[in-house]
């Protein structure tokens, strides 16, 4: 299927295998849901209300702002009688700075859960009721509903970032211990590919449940680069870090340099070394053996380029990343996904915390883009050089606050989404941006060159 099948009626966010449309974003609610109060069943009510760290929200308001979400969207803006209009001040994320979070007067876990069930209810009585007009934006191919899904799935990832920056007892997720890294040795193949030279197109204009920030569809002539067939592994970022990479001012930007010292940064975030060469890292709480075939994590984009340059490369830009993953030379069309339009499948990606980590470096090769990039979409989000800008043409929708207002210098933007990130939330135009300083989210990189 090339990208032009994929009508603007077409139904996110894997095409049109569902017959009842309704039926399938029912669905996809309620396993949203069932996603958000598993990974947090295993938490007393004292580690809900807690904040955990300074960047974070307490856990219970980031579930109580997700059911606010889903009243404002799913159920006010499609007619409907609020049910908690009195919470909207409180779980507004502009209004709230999340090191304020915790003095709020927040729902409980009890009464949190109990809003997000009756929000719910009166969601899905309107999703029975409202017809799909297709002159209306929000409803147009069920646009809205993709919308608050993809938002309860974004805040899980988050959810989860702050469970990893838990402190000790270790996180146990409902499905049994963090998972355990390495499978045997995966044939790999080349390290980098190349892509030539010439136009490509950006974003999308046909995708239902793509966001704003990812229309409209537009050309891009880029040069020629190589970018490396997979993401930068724990083993080769610690040759940089036992090469002091860390000490050495020339391999950074002065900005990357200030923080850096600042901070004092000297390995990822979850490292921990044991004398000479001996290194562990800390998964939620448990600590492992480094993994030295994962994508590393918990790199600021500052660690990221001073990393690449290092090895002689540099990130590649948001555009270079988004050819390379997404675009068919052969048939000059675009894919949804890097292997095509087919629905994200565990041979694929490493998605949805199936494996509460990055998978080991050529572990997914049919997941691989027709360039031969593999493990673009899933395991670690992978910063970019770019700053988050919109593209030509761009229209805030459905409120500013999404995107528009992050626009800027002031945030550097990453793709294809981490081991944490939900199918229904990642594809190939799917942007993705944060602060160069954070560390917190699953990011890593995928170092690129000029050809
Ligand atoms: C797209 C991940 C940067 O978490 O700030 C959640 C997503 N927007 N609630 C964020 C989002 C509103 C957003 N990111
Ligand atoms: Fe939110």
């Amino acid at each position: 299927m090339e990208a032009d099948d994929l009508g603007a009626d077409d139904l996110g966010p894997w095409g049109g295998d569902w017959l009842d449309p309704k039926e399938h974003v029912a669905v996809e609610l309620e396993a949203g849901r069932r996603r958000s109060l598993d990974l947090l069943a295993p938490l007393d009510d004292g580690q809900l209300l807690r904040q955990h760290s300074p960047l974070m929200s307490p856990l219970a308001w980031d579930l109580a702002h997700v059911g606010n979400y889903e009243d404002l969207w799913l159920v006010r803006a499609l007619g409907g009688s609020p049910v908690g209009p009195h919470h909207d001040r409180l779980y507004d994320a502009f209004r709230n700075p999340r090191a304020d979070r915790p003095s709020l007067p927040m729902l409980g876990p009890d009464g949190a859960r109990a809003y997000l069930a009756e929000v719910r209810g009166r969601a899905l009585d309107l999703l029975e009721r409202r017809e799909w007009d297709p002159a209306d934006g929000l409803l147009r191919a069920g646009f809205v509903y993709g919308m608050v899904l993809q938002h309860e799935h974004q805040h899980d990832e988050t959810m989860l970032a702050t469970l990893q920056l838990m402190a000790s007892p270790g996180y146990r997720p409902p499905s049994g211990g963090p998972r355990s890294s390495e499978q045997g040795g995966v044939p790999v193949g080349p390290e980098e590919v190349l892509v030539e030279g010439g136009p490509f197109v950006m974003g999308t204009d046909s995708d239902a449940w793509a966001y704003d920030n990812e229309r409209p569809a537009y050309v891009v002539d880029l040069g020629p680069f190589r970018i490396d067939t997979h993401p930068t592994t724990n083993a080769a970022y610690l040759e940089f870090v036992e090469a002091g990479g860390y000490r050495e001012r020339c391999w950074w930007s002065e900005a990357g340099w200030a923080w850096r010292t600042e901070a004092g940064l000297e390995h990822p975030g979850t490292w921990r070394r044991h004398g000479r060469g001996a290194w562990t890292h800390d998964r939620f709480g448990w600590e492992e053996d480094l993994p030295g075939e994962e994508p590393v994590q918990h790199v600021c984009w500052y660690e990221a380029e001073a990393y690449a340059h290092w090895r002689g490369r540099r990130l590649p830009t948001e555009a270079e990343w988004e050819k390379a993953a997404s675009w068919d030379p052969g048939l000059g069309a675009k894919r949804r996904f890097p292997w095509g339009d087919g629905a994200p499948t565990p041979a694929r990606a490493n998605l949805g915390q199936r494996r509460f980590g990055p998978a080991p470096r050529g572990s997914l090769p049919e997941g691989a883009s027709a360039y031969g990039c593999q493990q673009m979409v899933g395991d670690v989000w992978e910063w970019t050089s770019s700053d988050f800008r919109p593209h030509p043409g761009f229209r805030a929708f459905p409120y500013r606050e999404y995107s528009e207002v992050f626009w800027g210098s002031d945030y550097k933007v990453l793709r294809g989404g981490s081991w944490a990130t939900h199918p229904s939330a990642v594809r190939t135009t799917f942007r993705n941006w944060d602060y160069p300083i954070r560390r917190q989210i699953f990011a890593g990189l995928r170092c690129a060159r000029d050809a």
